[in-house]
């Protein structure tokens, strides 16, 4: 056999082996997803299902709780198992290089999904599917800027969980927007680890600090749970949110569009649930003829505001996630 002739038996035996796991049914992908602090995790989780569904893909989930070393593991556990790709929402951004290197030397792809990492080697990873999560932050400040005008304004911020690429970014943007606004001024800035229950908590000791709240003009909040959070602490100290104080966040689920409909949050930016759709379809075409998608797949990121709320609401809690 000539060393072309043997070159092009072994490309057709791969490219049999390729056209076979690319029938959907056969692949199996291991997601180490973070926990469910907030709606919208829950929410990404349950889309992951319904869209590996869809594919007849075999999905294994990991609820990691939250913690780094949980996911490691995972991700360990399932280069055991031999996966056909791995999909990671990290939690935080940095620490990964030496267990994706794992993943590469047994030869598994790995997905970002929502959340990006700090590396200097991008070979560890097939492609990220995540929103701009600087952009996010901008389009929240350039709408409080717009809607504040020339009036003073004392903002408080509820930041994710720290380390994370959300957090990070979104105060980036957020900042950045803001910047040549010189009566804009973030006042106090905590986290509340994108929870419910930690944003109240924040927003009570703001609110503590601040008078009673009086000297807060509004509340950027890195996602909608501790915004909903927020919006309980500042009913309780008995100001209105939304019209004594403005409530701008990111995320856009069900709740958030509820109390804009109610008139108690002014403005968020929408981050998909469905990130596994589109991380499934790439793994898929990488596995069937190799293509490589691009190194970040971006999910669009849209403003909601109150005009919009009370058929948003609707429209979404009959979705099923
Ligand atoms: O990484 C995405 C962020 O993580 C969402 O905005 C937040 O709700 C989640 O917990």
């Amino acid at each position: 056999m000539t060393r072309s002739s043997l070159f092009a038996g072994v490309a057709l035996a791969a490219g049999l082996f390729a056209a076979t796991l690319a029938s959907a049914a056969e692949l199996t992908v291991g997601f180490s997803q973070i926990g469910s602090e907030s709606g919208w995790r829950a929410a990404e989780t349950t889309v992951s299902k319904m869209e590996a569904e869809k594919r007849g893909i075999d999905l294994k989930i990991a609820d990691a709780q939250q913690k780094q070393e949980n996911q490691i593991k995972a991700i360990r556990s399932f280069i055991a198992q031999g996966v056909d790709a791995i999909f990671l929402a990290p939690v935080v951004a940095t620490g990964w290089d030496s267990v994706l290197e794992e993943a590469k030397d047994a030869d598994i792809p790995v997905v970002l999904l929502d959340r990006t990492i700090d590396t200097k080697d991008e070979s560890l990873y097939l492609t990220a599917v995540t929103s701009d999560t600087v952009y996010e932050g901008k389009v929240a400040g350039e709408w409080l800027a717009k809607t504040v005008g020339d009036k003073q304004c004392n903002i408080v911020e509820l930041q994710g969980t720290v380390g994370s690429s959300p957090a990070i970014n979104r105060k980036k943007g957020f900042d950045e927007a803001i910047a040549a606004h010189s009566n804009l001024k973030i006042i106090r800035s905590q986290t509340g680890d994108f929870t419910r229950t930690k944003g109240k908590e924040v927003m009570e000791s703001f609110i503590k600090a601040e008078g009673g709240g009086k000297t807060i003009c509004a509340v950027y909040a890195h996602n909608d749970d501790m915004q909903i959070g927020a919006i309980q602490a500042i009913k309780e100290a008995g100001l209105k949110p939304g019209t004594d104080i403005l409530m701008v966040s990111i995320d856009a689920v069900p709740d958030i569009f509820k109390a804009m409909a109610d008139g108690e949050a002014n403005a968020t930016v929408e981050l998909t649930p469905n990130m596994a759709g589109p991380a499934f379809d790439a793994v898929m075409a990488y596995k069937k003829d190799g293509t490589v998608p691009p190194k970040w797949i971006q999910t669009e990121s849209a403003l909601y505001l109150p005009d919009t709320a009370k058929e948003e609401y609707e429209r979404r809690k009959n979705l099923g996630y």
